[in-house]
Order: structure tokens, then C-alpha cells, then sequence
């Protein structure tokens, strides 16, 4: 198929070249990105973009669906085996609204329910103030302890309190273990739903780095583009406690998902693609690939705490660690994140337990390690990435944010131009491409 794009939308061709040049000669250390295999690309970019196949294998509202049903069972076959569980929807169309028809298959309007809290690593849909979850639903945040680990106390005598009807637990800026089985006994002692959205840790679940949630949850979400190195895209799977505890959990979880919620025609190509990962995951060669992904985590974290840089909870156990800039001031997120992408390390700035600042100008940044270990990096890279990221905060620690926003605008663009002219980001640049050029995307 190559070169059609290029006669067709030379335009587009060249931005997507420009793109891929990016990506190849820089760090893409944001911890919810990967880069995907040619065959799990290939398969997406496949003509079964253009069957539509409203309902499920066998049940389509649409003819012409002999072959899409055969893909799309082998899809959940492959997921059911590969995260051990009994039932999995696999045509949510990404994390979000996957998140979303669990609220549908289990709450009512207006029933309480708990997640982590958003600035203490939690995600958007598990009841941050600004997502439907907080407007449909009474949502009662959980948060970090002092130490940056999740306060199970807290949640235990909340989950008594308020009684919810749906427990989230996973997160997306938390660098340790979840403690699925403390979770599991709160919701059984409360009579709660227990979701695990391991959207984050999917990929180590499954080479084992990470322990599975499937028995302690009754439902578990995962998007299928972070660790798993897929394409975009997500799952519901429910578990044998799950169908326990509700023998309909799986029919209830497929009807929110379609036609009760907020999705039409499932996606075929992007199905299939996930299929090819999870094909792809289930190899030993990806077993290593995970384990690789949290050595080099526990390194770089290493590296930056040597070099008396903070990290939330004092390191990390899976892919990703949020680095806490507040002992140099307030906001320094934004800087960073910024100054890093001029030296090509791509990051994003993220709040900070206890967050001072706001979430537009949080105080720190989460980085992780899922892309950079597919392209073959391994310790001693980390240990020069670390070095890196250090030299560019002594560029930036000394910016203050103002308190104002007008004051706040001039002062980023006047930042701005000063890390532009940054001799030492300009060295870094050119070392993180050099480092780039031995390790190719694939
Ligand atoms: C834990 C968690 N759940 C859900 C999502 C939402 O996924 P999507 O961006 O595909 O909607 C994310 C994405 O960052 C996530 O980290």
C-alpha cells in the first residue's frame, strides 16, 4: 500500500513524516504511550475499517458479517485466555468510554461511588470533578498517604461511610504496586463493584511484573495502547468473581457498551489490531519486554533520586514515576515539560499529591519507560537519560511562576525564550538524537 498517501494528500504525507522523524529522533517517555509493531499497525490500517457491524458476533444488525464475527471472536478468545477471565467486551472504542459503560452496566443515576483522587495519580472518569463520572454519580475521592502510597485506611473507612455502589481502583500517575486484595475485601465487606482499570499496567500484568487483579475485582478495564503496545483502543473483561456476584455482569457490561451507551458501529480494524497485540503479548519475548520496562523504570528513578531530584513515594515498582519539583517551587511543571521537549524528551507535566498548584500549572512531570524499552534501551541508557533530565531541571528550577494570569503569560513566553537559548538544552538535544539514532523505532 506505501505510497499512495503521498500521490493522493502529499500534505498529509509529510506531516506524518515529520511525525515519525520526531518520534524517531527523540524520547518518548510519556508512560501512557508505546510504539506498535508494523503488524499491529498493518492490521489497523486493514480494510476492515470499513465494515460496519452494530451488535456482537452472531447478533449484528448488519449483513455481510461472516468474516468480522470470526475476528472479533478470536479477539476475545485471545483476551479471556491471556487475562484469565470468563467474559470480554473488546469493541470499546477507548479507555473513557469503556470506563463509562461500567457506570452504565452497574450504577444508577446519582449513586455514590469511589475512585483515586485526580491529583493524587487517579484518572478523569473515575470521579474527578470535572468528568461526567462526578456529575452523574455522588463520587468520593480516595487519596495518597504522606508517603505517596495509596492510604487503604482512608479507603476502607470512606467505603464504610458512604457505602458506594462501585469501587475504581488503578490509576494513571501511580508508581507502585495496586493492592488489589485490599481492595477486593473493603468491596466485599461494603457489597460494593470492585473495577480494576489497569489501563496503565496491562502490558506488565501479562508478563507477570505486575500482579493480576482478576482474582480480587469483578471487572477489569484496560485500554490497549500503553504497555499492552497496541493500537488505541479498550476492554472490558469480567471475572469469575464478577459472574458470582452477578451472574448477567457480562450481558449488562455488553449492553452498556452497545446499544445503551455512548458507542454505534464497533471498530473492526482496531479490534483486529488488538487482537495482533494481545497475540504478540502472549510471546515470551514479551514477558522480557515487560520486565525490562520496570528494571529501567526502578534505574532512571534511581538515577534522578542520586541526583537529589524528588520522586513521589521514593521510586517506583511498574512503569512510570512522577517527579516532584516543589522543593524548587511552585508550578515548575510546565517549564520542564516544555525545556524537556527542546532537548527531545517528551513528558507530561502532572500534579503532585497534595497539589499547591493547579492542574494547568502542576508542580511536577510523569515520565516512564514503556517506548524507550521497545526500542532496546536497558540500563545504562537510562542511567544517561537520568543525567539528561537532570541537567535540564538545574536549567529551569530557578523559573517562579506568578500568581497572576496576566503576569503568568509574559513570564512563560520570556521562559520560553531563555530555555530556547539554554546551551546546556541545546547539548542535550543534540546527545538524546545521537542516542535516538542507535536504538530505531520500529
Ligand atoms: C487509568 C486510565 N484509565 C482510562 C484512561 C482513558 O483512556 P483513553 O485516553 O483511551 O480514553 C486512561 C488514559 O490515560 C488511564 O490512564
Amino acid at each position: 500500500m506505501a505510497g499512495f498517501l503521498a500521490k493522493t494528500d502529499p500534505e498529509m504525507a509529510e506531516l506524518i513524516a515529520a511525525e515519525k522523524k520526531r518520534r524517531q529522533e527523540g524520547l518518548e517517555m510519556i508512560p501512557s504511550e508505546n510504539h506498535t509493531s508494523p503488524a499491529v499497525l498493518e492490521a489497523l490500517a486493514s480494510i476492515l475499517n470499513d465494515k460496519y457491524a452494530e451488535g456482537y458476533p452472531s447478533k449484528r444488525y448488519y449483513g455481510g458479517n461472516v468474516v468480522i464475527d470470526q475476528v472479533e471472536k478470536l479477539v476475545i478468545e485471545r483476551a479471556k485466555k491471556l487475562f484469565g477471565v470468563p467474559h470480554a467486551n473488546v469493541q470499546p472504542y477507548s479507555g473513557s468510554p469503556a470506563n463509562f459503560a461500567v457506570y452504565l452496566a452497574v450504577c444508577e443515576n446519582g449513586d455514590v461511588i469511589m475512585g483515586q483522587n485526580l491529583s493524587d495519580g487517579g484518572h478523569l472518569t473515575h470521579g474527578a470533578k470535572v468528568n461526567a463520572s462526578a456529575r452523574f454519580f455522588q463520587s468520593v475521592p480516595y487519596h495518597l498517604r504522606e508517603d505517596g502510597y495509596l492510604d487503604m485506611e482512608e479507603v476502607r473507612r470512606l467505603a464504610l461511610e458512604h457505602k458506594p455502589k462501585l469501587i475504581w481502583c488503578g490509576a494513571t500517575a501511580y508508581s507502585r504496586e495496586i493492592p488489589f486484595e485490599e481492595f477486593g475485601k473493603i468491596a466485599d465487606e461494603v457489597g460494593a463493584y470492585l473495577a480494576a482499570d489497569i489501563a496503565h499496567i496491562a502490558g506488565l500484568v501479562i508478563g507477570e511484573v505486575h500482579k493480576s487483579p482478576a482474582p480480587f475485582v469483578h471487572i477489569i478495564t484496560t485500554t490497549t495502547h500503553k504497555t499492552l503496545r497496541g493500537p488505541r483502543g479498550a476492554m472490558i473483561m469480567v471475572t469469575e468473581k464478577g459472574m458470582k456476584k452477578d451472574p448477567e455482569l457480562g450481558q449488562r457490561i455488553d449492553k452498556a457498551v452497545f446499544p445503551a451507551g455512548v458507542q454505534g458501529g464497533p471498530h473492526e480494524h482496531q479490534i483486529a489490531a488488538i487482537g495482533v497485540a494481545l497475540k504478540e503479548a502472549s510471546e515470551p519475548a514479551f514477558t522480557e519486554y515487560s520486565k525490562q520496562v520496570v528494571k529501567n523504570a526502578r534505574t532512571l528513578s534511581q538515577e534522578l533520586m542520586n541526583r537529589e531530584l524528588k520522586i513521589v513515594s521514593g521510586g517506583t515498582d511498574n512503569h512510570l514515576m512522577v517527579l516532584d519539583l516543589t522543593l524548587h517551587g511552585k508550578g515548575l511543571g510546565i517549564f520542564l515539560e516544555e525545556a524537556l521537549d527542546m532537548a527531545g524528551i517528551t513528558v507530561n507535566k502532572n500534579t503532585v499529591p497534595q497539589e499547591f498548584s493547579s492542574p494547568f500549572y502542576p508542580s511536577g512531570v510523569r515520565l516512564g519507560t514503556p517506548a524507550i524499552t521497545t526500542r532496546g534501551m536497558k540500563e545504562n541508557e537510562m542511567a544517561q537519560i537520568g543525567g539528561y533530565i537532570a541537567q535540564v531541571v538545574n536549567e529551569i528550577k530557578a523559573f517562579s511562576l506568578p500568581d497572576d494570569k496576566e503576569g503568568r503569560i509574559a513570564y512563560l513566553k520570556d521562559a520560553k525564550k531563555r530555555m530556547k537559548e539554554s546551551a546546556v538544552i541545546k547539548k542535550v538535544r543534540e546527545e538524546v538524537k545521537e542516542l535516538c539514532g542507535k536504538f530505531p523505532i520500529p
